[in-house]
Formats: structure tokens, sequence, C-alpha cells
């Protein structure tokens, strides 16, 4: 396969059509988003008390749209915006960034506000509801500016539950009049989510809404122009190489309007065109990394699973790309234990390993049907509409990067 190549670091190609491939990773925030300026507006009006030093206001805003909507490069740019305003203040501002695809108790989430707003103060051995305490005090005592955003919100509903959540809402409960500079931040891909929550957490999360809509392929175009002069060596791409891209994508043309696939195409077209040492990008370039990229695998998302997920994802990765539909759960098991041995990991017992399996389908990475098999049931583990070799693929790729070479001969 010509494709294998890509994303191996140690391949340095003569002339590379990249001037600074970090402006095309995940984690890159991008100095202006165009075609967000009015959700920005909103949370600019929304939050404008924690920039001018006003207290006693306590905002909530929650932020819907699908994936690869600018959601949460909307919410980092609006923290380094706000960051701005209260340094010309002489202010410390805290941004506290939370993604409940990692962080998914309320235990968690508190400490993570508290790294925050007080690394040195030692949150051991206490209760969540203790570090929430903690965490008001902290903010009414020293009147930080801070916005804390809690991204993906949904996932964090449904393994804490909806209690968690309104013990965060009500956080400051109590507390209205005093005055503290705090602004809270939901983000979600899940309408529905919305609706299953009690009214009293749905009234309190949805009194300031921002949609964000999918993108339409003249606007992708002009994200993926401003993105390229970030990214690549003047001249590097052609427009009709980015026409295409924004074309397949564009929600207006049948696509999902999803930016982050928009530019991973880019980036994997880029990849592809370096080893192939052009020194150009080319319509054909995108066609085939677009081929090559499944929409329903976010990487973003799969980076975001613990490495122990991550092994039992590509173990059942690997049994299925066999050309089977469904693979049982002693099997998997048996599998899952020579694979955890490849990468030098201990294995998890039964119990461990059914919570994880449980975690991967609430994630929407795995699918799973219980079914008679003789006189007993049996599970049977498969994938949602992603290519076993692809999930390997990519998988493997991440483990290498967290595991650190080790096992890769496999
Ligand atoms: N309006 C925009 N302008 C420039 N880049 C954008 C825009 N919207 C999204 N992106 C980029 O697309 C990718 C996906 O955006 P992200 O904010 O992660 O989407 P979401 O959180 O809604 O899934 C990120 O790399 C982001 O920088
Ligand atoms: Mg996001």
């Amino acid at each position: 396969m010509l494709y294998m190549n890509e994303g191996d670091l140690s391949f340095v190609p003569s002339k590379s059509v990249f001037k600074d491939e970090r402006a095309l990773s995940f984690e890159y925030v991008p100095p202006s988003l165009p075609h967000r300026e009015k959700q920005l507006k909103m949370l600019m009006n929304f939050f404008r008390y924690i920039a001018e030093g006003e207290g006693g206001l306590y905002q909530k805003a929650l932020l819907i749209g699908d994936v690869g909507t600018g959601k949460t490069a909307t919410s980092k740019l609006f923290g380094s915006i706000l960051e701005e305003l209260c340094r010309k203040r002489g202010e410390d501002f805290k941004f506290v960034y939370v993604n409940c695809y990692r962080e998914r108790t309320l235990f968690l989430i508190g400490q993570r506000i508290m790294e925050a707003l007080a690394p040195s103060l030692p949150t051991r051995g206490l209760s969540p509801q203790e570090l929430l305490r903690m965490v008001v005090s902290l903010l009414k005592e020293k009147r930080f500016p801070t916005i804390i955003v809690l991204d993906e919100v949904h996932y964090f509903v449904k393994t804490a539950g909806q209690d968690a959540l309104y013990n965060l809402l009500r956080i400051l409960e109590g507390y209205y009049e005093s005055e503290v500079r705090l602004g809270m931040l939901f983000i979600s891909r899940s309408k529905n989510f919305i609706y299953e929550l009690d009214d009293v957490v749905r009234s309190s999360l949805t009194r300031n809404i921002i949609d964000f809509v999918p993108y339409t392929s003249h606007q992708l175009m002009t994200i993926l122009q401003e993105r390229v002069k970030l990214a690549f060596k003047e001249g590097a791409i052609s427009s009709e190489a980015l026409e295409v891209i924004a074309d397949n994508v564009g929600v207006d043309r049948g696509g999902r309007g999803d930016a982050r696939l928009a530019i991973e195409i880019l980036w994997r077209a880029g990849k592809i065109a370096d080893m192939r040492g052009r020194g150009e990008v080319t319509p054909d370039d995108v066609r085939e990394a677009s081929s090559f990229i499944h929409p329903a695998i976010r990487i973003e998302d799969l980076k975001s699973l613990l490495v122990d997920e991550k092994v039992a994802l590509l173990t059942i990765a690997k049994e299925l790309k066999r050309g089977i539909a469904y693979t049982r759960m002693g099997a998997f098991k048996d599998r899952y234990r020579s694979e955890c041995e490849l990468w030098g990991l201990r294995a998890k017992k039964h119990t461990q390993l059914w919570k994880i399996i449980k975690n991967l389908e609430r994630m929407g990475f795995v699918t799973t049907k219980t079914v008679s098999i003789g006189r007993g049931r049996t599970t049977l583990i498969g994938l949602p509409s992603i290519p076993a070799f692809l999930l390997e693929k990519e998988i493997s790729k991440l483990l290498i990067e967290d595991i650190g070479g080790k096992g890769v001969e496999h």
C-alpha cells in the first residue's frame, strides 16, 4: 500500500509542501475563525462582565452543533481574547478547559478546576463536594476572572449522571450576590441530550444557546484558504485542489460540513504529495487522501481514550478485520490478552474489561448485542460504520505515541 509511510515521522521528504505542519494539528487554534464572528460576538456579550471587572453575575452558555463546526476552537479563541483583555487590565485570567471524554467524573473536573485556580493547594482525599466548595471559596475570595469550559458535556451526563451536572450548575447557588467573576461554557454535539435532561437542569442550561451550523462549500473554501497560508509553502497547493475538498465536505453538496474533516484531508493530501516528493499538492492527491479518511473516525476522539480503552478497541478492530461481523466476548478476551502482552501492558480483569467495552459503546466506537448460544448467552461486539482496517491503523499510531514504540511489531 502506497500510503503506508504517511505516519512515519522518520520519513523526511526532500522538498516538503509544508511550511508549518502544526497549523493543521488538532490542538492548533487559529488566530481568527471565519464564519464564526456571530458566535464569538454572542459569547463576548454574555461574558463581557468578566473582562470588564464587574462581578456578581454568573452566566452560562450552551454551544450546540455537529462535529467539526468549530465549537471547541471558538471557545478556545474566546478564552484567548478574554485573556488578552484581562491582561491589559493587569489581571490574571483563568481559563479552565475540560474535555469530558477524559475528565469523566465530578471529582476529576473539580481537580482540573483547582489545578487552574490554585495549583499548589492539595486536593487529594477530598470528596467532589469538598472540591467544589473549595473552588467556590477561591472564586469568591480572589475574584479571579474565570471561564470554565465543559466540552462534550453530554458524555459527562451519560457517565456521571444528571445529578453531577446539576451540582456543577449550582456551583454558585446562594452566592449570587457575591463578587464572583465566573462564566461557564457547556459544549455538546448532541441536541438530543437536552431533551433527556430534567426540567430544572434543562432550563438552567439552555437559557443562552449558541448554535453552530455545518459549513457550506463556500465557507469551507475560505477556512481552507486561511489555513493553507499558515501551513503550506506558497504555491504548494492550488485552489482547484482546495475546491475538491470544499465541494466534498460542504453541507450544501451533501457533505457533513465538518471543518475538521476538511482540514484532515488537506493535511493528508500534503503528506501524499511529500511522499511522492513532488513539492505540490494536486487534486488527485486530495481525492486519494479523502478515500483514506472515514468521517466517522474522529482521531481527536480516539486520542482522548485511555490506553486500556485503545488496546481494547484495537483488539476489536483486529478481530473484525478478519472479515467477520461480530466477535464474541470470549474470543475477544483471548485476543485482548495477547494484544496487551504485545504492548507490554497488564491485561484488565473481566469486570474492568466489561466496563471498558461499555464505555466504548457509550462513546459510539463499538456496538454490542447479546445472543443465545446453546444454553447460555454471550455478548457480541461489533463496530458501527467504521472500516476495521482504518481503525486499526489509526489506533496503532496513537498507541505508539502513548507507549513510545513498544510493541510496534504486530
Ligand atoms: N470557522 C473556522 N475557521 C477556521 N478553522 C475552523 C473553523 N471552524 C472549525 N475550524 C477548525 O476545524 C477543526 C474542527 O473544529 P472544532 O472546533 O474542533 O469543531 P467541534 O468542536 O465543533 O467538533 C479545528 O481544527 C478548527 O480549528
Ligand atoms: Mg469539539
